[in-house]
């Protein structure tokens, strides 16, 4: 069967869309799903970065491993290779619509669509400038977001 490949973007691609990686990655492993899961960055800041120290360890505590991943920018390729790009804020989905090709049929939209809470905001707060608390913050809205994410795959048998 094909895979689902399934793109997570955020600006740096060391905070916020490696954790979703790493998250997603893990429940789709001990699902029966066939999934693919990539992150990328809009910008370029921090390409061939590993993932920001605080990630890892926030993540790490939660028996996620990331320190393996790599930032890279998103390219003209990924909207053909992708089948779902999810993004982390209204930003990121802004820059990712601008550079979308027009006959791409990746379906774009913010990740958090498929958070279970009635969020006012449907953005992962970006972390960079915060402290822990904004981490694990991160972290919640992420493993929540990536459960229903697996049960709408499931649920449409892909
Ligand atoms: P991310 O967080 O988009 O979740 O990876 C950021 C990382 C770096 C920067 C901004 C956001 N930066 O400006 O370098």
């Amino acid at each position: 069967m094909k895979p689902i490949k399934v793109l997570f973007v955020c600006l740096g691609n060391i905070c916020r869309s490696p954790t979703a990686e790493a998250v997603f990655s893990d429940y789709a492993k001990n699902s029966k799903l066939n999934l693919q899961v990539d992150s990328a960055g809009t910008g370029a800041y921090h390409i061939g970065d590993p993932p920001d120290p605080r990630s890892i360890a926030c993540a790490s505590l939660r028996g996620y491993k990331m320190s393996h991943l790599k930032a890279r920018q998103i390219q003209v390729e990924d909207f053909y290779e992708f089948d779902h790009i999810l993004a982390m804020d209204e930003s990121n989905l802004a820059n990712i619509l601008d550079i979308k090709p027009i006959n791409s049929e990746a379906k774009i939209e913010l990740f958090l669509n498929y958070s279970s809470k009635k969020l006012k905001d449907l953005s992962v707060p970006d972390p960079y400038w915060s402290g822990e608390d904004g981490f694990n913050t991160v972290l919640d809205l992420i493993e929540d977001a990536s459960k229903n994410l697996i049960k709408y795959y499931q649920d449409r048998n892909l």
